[in-house]
């Protein structure tokens, strides 16, 4: 009840005419030690690690899933509804830079635009998901670094559900989200409408690169400076918001889609003393750095209450004043850990693995501070580090009983509780299991939409009608 009045007070204190404005942060791939914040030694994150010191940190925070897709879905189907599609019935204007990857579609069918955004300057999927061309702008010009894909249309730049580049230019893609960011923000401040701007970046995912401003300017290589690309667009837009004199009305929360991709050595990132990373159900492949930043309206702390990025729809809705789309939500409003810095709503954490079935279920559950594996597996994308654990020659592993880790205590998952030694622990450990039977019984596994679009006549072309495809496919770049 406390906890409903605050928020409702906040609405007041806006009052309708004068709705929040939402801005949601989205890294790639990007592990729990990769910020400077987080301790990175050679990370180079201005922007963010101020917003960090000014606002509230999450250190148990989590994506939903170990790999990106059922963070940003794919193929995502139309009648499920977006954050912006909840929003825009309030007068919200909407806008969408970055990395889609939730579909395409015959016709753009998938695209933001048909998914609640008015505006939307981005790559509809990830840079590695076309012909390597030169992601450098200083000679010696390195192309790739490892493979992707071949034989395919090269990455397009939309701009709503047009092509405007194709392939799209890296090296000032950066500044040109700047730029489309910086514009939208002015122009909804000027017309003193609420708006909504989802930042989803293509860093640090694989191949890491930066453009001209960022490269060779950390000390940690291409995932540093690309982190450090990513961190100027930050700055940019939280000097725009500032300018626009919208910054104290504006909510900015900022997380990202899964732990690091191990595998690419160390260009990938760091999960810092968080097991393994990508693709596997430890904590590195889920935990996530966040934070929630509110000028004079969120207080400065940190925050161990469990939250995911299921979180972020209810919470963004209630600040609204928004009414829930009428589906099961797997996610619970933020509100009381943002302004009472309480305890939240949410009790528990599923871990599904990155092929979820039916046959296997969750693979983890963490309930309070306690995690429960019920099956780990190593992961490709966590190959190459010195836990064996990680790397993929280990292989699906049932346990009975299950693995029990006290996250307080050892975050690292590192000290496998013993039921003989800790007795009162037979109980957590049945509730655990109760509450596992539970979410299990009401999941329903839908029909995913991946793989409708192998058609190559419908990959994204510039040129619709052109021969030879797919090199024909080439427009509004220079060399
Ligand atoms: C969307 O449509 C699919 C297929 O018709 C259906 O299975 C699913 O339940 C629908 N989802 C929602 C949120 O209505
Ligand atoms: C795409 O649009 C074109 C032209 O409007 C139309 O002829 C075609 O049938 C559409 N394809 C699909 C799959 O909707
Ligand atoms: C791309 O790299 C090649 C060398 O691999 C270089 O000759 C060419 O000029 C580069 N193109 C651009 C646009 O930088
Ligand atoms: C974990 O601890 C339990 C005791 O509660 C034990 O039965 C099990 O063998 C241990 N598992 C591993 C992999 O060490």
């Amino acid at each position: 009840m406390e906890v409903l009045m605050l928020g409702f007070a906040l609405f007041s204190l806006c009052g309708a005419a004068d709705l929040p404005n939402f801005v949601l942060l989205f890294a790639d791939d990007l592990g729990y030690g990769d910020l400077g914040s987080s301790g990175h030694p050679t990370s180079l994150t201005p922007n963010l690690d101020r917003l960090v010191a000014h606002g509230l940190r999450f250190t148990d925070f989590y994506s939903t899933s170990p790999v990106c897709s059922p963070s940003r879905l794919g193929g995502l189907p139309l009648n499920e509804t977006t954050i912006a599609e909840v929003l825009k019935p309030l007068g919200y204007t909407t806008a969408m830079i970055g990395k889609w990857h939730l579909g395409y579609g015959a016709n753009g069918t998938y695209l933001p635009t048909r998914q609640g955004f008015d505006h939307y300057l981005g790559i509809p999927y990830s840079h590695d998901m076309g012909p390597c061309h030169n992601l450098t702008c200083f000679p010696p010009y390195v192309k790739c670094y490892g493979f992707c894909d071949v034989g395919t249309v090269t990455v397009p730049l939309m701009d709503g559900e047009a092509i405007t580049q194709q392939p799209v230019d890296f090296i000032h893609l950066e500044d040109a989200y700047s730029t489309f960011a910086t514009e939208f923000i002015r122009s909804a401040a000027q017309k003193r409408q609420p708006f909504f701007l989802y930042y989803p970046s293509h860093h640090t995912h694989y191949p890491q690169y930066a453009g001209w401003k960022s490269v060779g300017r950390s000390l940690r290589g291409p995932f540093g400076d690309a982190l450090l690309e990513f961190d100027f667009t930050v700055g940019d837009i939280l000097k725009t918001l500032k300018d626009t004199g919208v910054l104290s009305n504006t909510l900015v929360f900022f997380t990202a889609d899964n732990g690091p991709e191990l595998m690419r050595m160390s260009r990938g990132g760091n999960s810092g003393l968080l097991k393994c990373g990508k693709g596997t159900t430890y904590e590195g492949g889920m935990r996530e750095p966040a934070f929630a930043y509110w000028s004079g309206v969120i207080k400065a702390g940190v925050t161990h209450s469990l939250a995911s990025t299921l979180d972020i729809l209810p919470t963004f809705a209630k600040l609204a004043g928004a009414p829930l789309p009428t589906v099961q939500l797997d996610g619970v409003d933020m509100i009381d850990i943002l302004f009472n810095h309480g305890a939240g709503q949410r009790k528990a954490m599923f871990y599904y693995p990155v092929d979820p079935s039916e046959k296997f279920g969750v693979f983890a559950v963490r309930m309070g501070k306690y995690k429960a594996h019920y099956y780990t597996r190593g992961s490709a994308q966590s190959e190459t580090t010195p836990d064996q654990d990680c790397r993929v020659i280990s292989p699906l592993k049932y346990h009975d009983p299950p693995l029990l880790f006290d996250l307080e205590s050892d975050p690292a998952e590192n000290y496998n509780l013993s039921l003989k030694d800790h007795p009162e622990l037979v109980s957590v450990l049945q509730d655990i299991n109760n509450l596992k039977d539970e979410f299990q019984a009401s999941m329903q596994f839908g029909q995913s939409e991946i793989g409708k679009g192998t058609d190559p006549n419908l990959a994204p072309c510039c040129k619709p009608h052109c021969s030879p495809k797919p090199e024909c496919c080439q427009c509004g770049t220079a060399g």
